[in-house]
């Protein structure tokens, strides 16, 4: 599992994990993420169980285990949160930020020891260390309770899956050519995405913020204009449809 720092500031840190060579071919690639400030450090949609490993190690690389104290599941998917039961064991007195919709279904990857922090649609702030961390609605882009995270320091929105590409082996981590990453995002966002009222009203809340750089749950992170171009693109999409 390959790690980047993404950003690095004053008060805090922003580190992407992916590219997993040994990841078995049939589950999606997926980018995790961790912000570290002071002796806090929150991990965002950590991942599959099948990826839990690596992860792990990755992550130890990059801060102790203790400084854990925060993990954050954008929603419910099992390519977001079905290590649940792991980090569980290894971060017993860490606490889990999820939408309060999911509680019921998420604890079914299992959740003895950590506290569950049932975030309200409207969605609010995360103190971690030094820095605030804004949860930004994201419902039914695709998962019906849903969040964005927005670092306002950083510039960095961690969108989960808008934004997700699927393409195969060891991509180049940012967006390149923008017309022609296209074809690897357009099934999954006409399928994934089931509301287009819910994905213009979230692509109308980001583009009151002051994004640099949109970093998806899968493939390629989009920077700069890529940024434009991207919401541009999803305007436009129809979604929610797809099914031949
Ligand atoms: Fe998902
Ligand atoms: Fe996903």
């Amino acid at each position: 599992m390959k790690s980047t720092s993404l950003f690095q500031g004053a008060n805090h840190e922003w580190v992407v994990f992916g590219r997993d060579p040994d990841k078995p071919e049939k589950i999606i690639d997926t980018n995790q993420y961790l912000v570290k400030s002071g002796d806090n450090g929150i991990l965002l949609d950590p991942g599959g169980i099948e990826i839990f490993a690596p992860m792990l190690t990755a992550v130890l690389r990059e801060i102790p285990l203790e400084n854990i104290t925060d993990i954050f599941a954008s929603h419910q998917d099992p390519d977001i949160i079905s290590s649940l039961g792991l980090w569980d064991k290894a971060l017993p007195d860490s606490t889990l930020h999820s939408p309060w919709l999911w509680e019921g279904f998420i604890r079914h990857f299992g959740m003895e020891n950590m506290e569950y922090h049932a975030l309200p649609d409207e969605g609010g702030t995360l103190r971690i260390g030094n820095i605030d961390l804004h949860l930004i609605p994201a419902h039914y882009v695709h998962s019906s309770g849903n969040f964005s995270v927005y670092d306002p320091i950083s510039k960095i929105l961690m969108s989960g899956d808008a934004g997700a590409a699927l393409e195969h082996g060891d991509v180049p981590l940012f967006v390149e050519n923008f017309d022609d990453h296209i074809q690897y995002m357009k099934g999954f966002h006409q399928r994934w995405m089931p509301s287009n009222q819910a994905k213009n009203d979230w692509i109308y809340r980001v583009r009151a913020l002051d994004v640099e750089i949109l970093a998806p749950q899968h493939g390629r992170l989009f920077k700069g204009d890529d940024v434009k171009k991207f919401l541009d693109w999803f305007e436009a999409l129809n979604v929610g449809t797809a099914i031949k």
